[in-house]
């Protein structure tokens, strides 16, 4: 068995990582997009405010050896017995062995504890909500067995504030780099750093609450040796006192030394580090808050409210652990992070240059995030909402400072009528759905949204209803079809890698609009606009049939046809015969009949599926084919050519249970929980406790390993496979919907969700060890027909109920499509 490095404390919501060696630096997230960041398990941050590319913080950089200082760390100077020793208790930059280590990664925040030269320290860092400060609580104690006098030295490397710069101009930005000691009255002081353009505007400060002997803002001072002294050993620590030097240009840090003094046997003392980002005016408020530790405290605990409260809509209890632990924690905080960060910042995501916040990766992250906060979510639909353009598209992407959006990678130009990203526009429509049926609140139909319009001023915009919006969005599709009459793929649809040239046609865009058009039908009918309803219907069946015609291969369907009309993902293809979403798609839409389903998803299983989860398409691409496009970048196996790309994973399960296959959704669930891989992990290597976006698949040598952890639509699809459709705890307008599709296995399970102002305790009981059919189910001790749940205004609601093969169900569940026929 290889080598773990950490285990989870499902008491505790963290996973805990005892070993710093980490294969790859395993992160967290702290505070929020409006400031806040990754730190990884040995003390690094990542930090921005508002903006990774343009408002950065700290130097981190990812691609440095995991043994570099990156971002921010901790020294301590330890003299014992006239001895001094420079040690670190986060293990880099020193490295030194520790005697203890434990990192527990919380809900954001970071608690790491450590042991080394008979001192030990619990340092949590974390952001209180809403402020744009990191503190870190540290607690040192002396565990040796004679006095000991520590000194704390908490550093941070400052990046320019617009971080490709910062790379591309190694003159520009050192003269610009400005360092200053801000005198807070009462002892207190604050080195500040800034460019030089920002003098009078938000600067970086590093404070804490008690005296500061000395400081440093220069690296080379700091290195020594004209920086052949090293992070490891920093030959500024040698002396007494720091220099106290203002630097005016150069590599700025922020290093305090600040002196505990003399700690006893046994005793502990505890300092705050406060690193912020504030206007000069500000700075004496926001160090004077945590100058008393209580303040700390309370800030700790405001956040974990807003973790107990986010959490409790949804807790489940079933007979695997594993998968509890992901549905309780971590897949709905995960699902919290991508709602807030986007593919904005991660280890592996930058945010500089081209990346804002996605139409499409936005839309989908929504919906895993809503139930919990669905404040956010509404605020994030309604920018989304605000990027769309008045023929129903949409842009690819904005970016949040300024509510700039563009088209990403792509080079054309929507708003001159060019189709960019063929799908984008259709997933507003299912979030907006979900977030109705999560919240009730319709009247969000009626709010008007202006359409984007590059340069014009917000007053100028034309505006429209949300109704109206989503209304659009599918006329847009609707209206853009190719020679057999299927929507046109653009640049590209949800897999950015295939680039067809010309009018091809995307089989995952009819998909799409097929299910947004369920999702529009479910609502019309909602809101007694029959005919529109109706409308949607013959929509629906008219795509339907073009799909039904022209794209079922024989035993599973194409992804693709070129302009001059060749499919792609056909089993006449030698490369990329099949894809994944052609399939799962094929169902969620309603458009695949019984037996073409069952038979489409069946080669899934046959073709596509590994132990280690389902490959997005195979067989890999193995030359560079401009013409096919960034797919053929990759080689066979890696991300979308051929790799197990984990976002099409959750489609393949929601899709199994459409058809009540209850076991084989679950091994779909189990083999990609990450938290199953926490003793392989050596072949893994990303953090067991998150979903990464790719993991490489059979045809690459390193088949099994990990990568792009944290901010991938797996969080939020995985999220509602295992609530809405495993669990089948699904919000409608009219209830909450009970359709369990679990494993056989199973004798049941029990969920508590909070939704509109009501609890509901829900008690499946499964003695018949079927996958699905709910044969009874009482609410309150009443027995009622069907299996939707009324929605109560407020209180507790025992909700109990039986699955069982009686031959007809109780009823259809609200989210099943009916099955089209051939
Ligand atoms: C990345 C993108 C997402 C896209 C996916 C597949 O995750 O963020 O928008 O759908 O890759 O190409």
């Amino acid at each position: 068995m290889s080598q773990t490095y950490g285990h989870f404390d499902d008491a505790t919501r963290e996973y805990v990582i005892t070993d710093p060696r980490t294969p790859v630096k395993w992160v967290n997230y702290i505070g929020s997009l409006a400031f806040g960041g990754i730190i990884d398990q040995t003390g690094g941050a990542l930090l921005c405010a508002g903006d990774p590319g343009l408002n950065r913080i700290t130097k981190y950089i990812p691609q440095l050896p995991a043994s570099d200082f990156k971002g921010t760390t901790l020294y301590l100077r330890v003299t014992r017995g006239g001895k001094s020793r420079i040690v670190s208790p986060f293990f880099t930059p020193c490295l030194d062995p520790l005697d203890h280590y434990e990192c527990r990664v919380g809900l954001s925040y970071q608690k790491i504890i450590s042991e080394i030269a008979g001192v030990r320290v619990a340092a949590t860092v974390f952001v209180p909500p809403g402020e744009p400060v990191e503190l870190r609580n540290i607690e040192v104690t002396n565990i040796g067995e004679s006095n000991v006098s520590v000194d704390v030295v908490p550093v941070v490397e400052y990046s320019h504030f617009d971080a490709l710069k910062q790379f591309a101009n190694a003159d520009w930005v050192p003269q610009t780099m400005m360092s200053e000691k801000l005198d807070l009255g009462g002892g207190q002081m604050a080195l500040l750093q800034y460019p030089f353009m920002r003098k009078d505007g938000e600067v970086n400060f590093l404070s804490t609450n008690l005296p500061v002997d000395s400081f440093e803002s220069d690296r080379k001072r700091f290195l020594g040796s004209n920086e052949y002294g090293s992070w490891r050993a920093p030959e500024a620590l040698l002396g007494e006192h720091l220099s106290c030097y203002e630097a005016r240009r150069g590599d700025n840090i922020g290093a305090l030394l600040i002196p505990l003094g003399t700690l006893a046997c046994g005793e502990s003392k505890r300092v705050v580090t406060i690193l912020g980002q504030a206007s000069r005016g500000e700075i004496v408020g926001h160090v004077g808050r945590y100058r008393d530790p209580a303040a700390v405290d309370a800030a700790f605990d405001s956040l974990m409210s807003f973790w107990d409260n986010y959490l409790s809509v949804f807790q489940c209890q079933t007979p695997d652990p594993a998968f509890d632990s992901m549905v309780n924690i971590h897949n709905p905080r995960q699902c919290y992070m991508t709602m807030n960060w986007s593919r904005y910042l991660s280890l592996y995501q930058l945010g500089i240059g081209t990346r804002g916040l996605g139409f499409r990766d936005s839309s989908q992250d929504t919906m895993g995030g809503m139930s919990g906060d669905p404040a956010t979510a509404l605020g994030l639909i309604r920018k989304l909402l605000s990027i769309q353009l008045r023929d129903g598209s949409a842009m690819h992407q904005f970016y949040p400072k300024t509510m700039h959006a563009d088209c990403g990678d792509a080079a054309e130009e929507p708003e001159k009528g060019k189709l960019v990203y063929g799908d984008d526009h259709l997933w507003i429509v299912l979030a907006v759905c979900a977030y109705l049926k999560e919240t009730g609140e319709m009247s969000f139909l009626n709010e008007q949204v202006t359409f984007y319009a590059a340069g014009m001023p917000l007053p100028e915009r034309e505006s429209a209803t949300v109704m109206e919006h989503l209304q659009r969005a599918l006329e847009y599709t609707k209206t853009h079809t190719g020679r057999n009459g299927l929507p046109l793929l653009g640049y590209a649809d949800w897999n950015d890698t295939v680039n067809l040239p010309g009018d091809a046609e995307s089989l995952f865009n009819a998909f799409l609009y097929g299910t947004a058009l369920l999702e529009m039908m479910e609502l019309c009918r909602h809101l007694g606009d029959g005919k529109l309803a109706a409308t949607y219907q013959t929509d629906h069946a008219i795509m339907a049939e073009r799909v039904n015609q022209v794209a079922w291969d024989g035993e599973w369907y194409v992804r693709y046809f070129t302009e001059d009309g060749q499919p792609l993902g056909s089993i006449k293809n030698s490369h990329g015969s099949i894809y994944t979403n052609a399939q799962s798609w094929a169902v969620l839409s309603g458009f695949a009949p019984r037996e073409r389903a069952l038979q489409a998803l069946d080669s899934v299983k046959d073709k596509l599926n590994t132990r280690f989860g389902i490959k997005l398409s195979g067989p890999g691409f193995n030359r560079y084919e401009p013409e096919i496009g960034g797919i053929t970048t990759y080689p066979p196996g890696a991300k979308e050519n051929g790799g197990i790309f984990l976002h099409s994973n959750p489609w393949v399960m929601i899709a199994e249970t459409m058809l009540g296959r209850g076991d084989r959704a679950f091994q779909y669930y189990c083999q990609i929980n990450p938290a199953k891989r926490n003793d392989d992990i050596d072949l893994f290597e990303v953090e067991p406790y998150c979903y990464p976006q790719n993991i490489l698949g059979d045809e690459h040598p390193q088949f099994g390993l990990g990568r792009n952890s944290w901010l991938s639509g797996t969080a939020s699809w995985t999220y509602q496979a295992a609530t809405r459709h495993i669990l089948g705890i699904r919000p409608g307008y009219d209830g909450l919907t009970v359709d369990p599709c679990i494993p056989s296995a199973w004798s049941g399970f029990e969920v508590k969700r909070r939704i509109r102002g009501a609890e509901y305790r829900i008690k499946v009981a499964n003695a018949e060890h079927v996958n699905a059919g709910v044969i009874q189910l009482a609410v309150d001790g009443r027995q009622i027909k069907g299996n939707v749940v009324p929605y109560f205004d407020s209180g507790t609601h025992i909700v109990e109920v039986l699955l069982g093969c009686r031959k007809v169900r109780q009823s259809q569940p609200a989210n099943t499509p009916e099955l089209s026929p051939v």
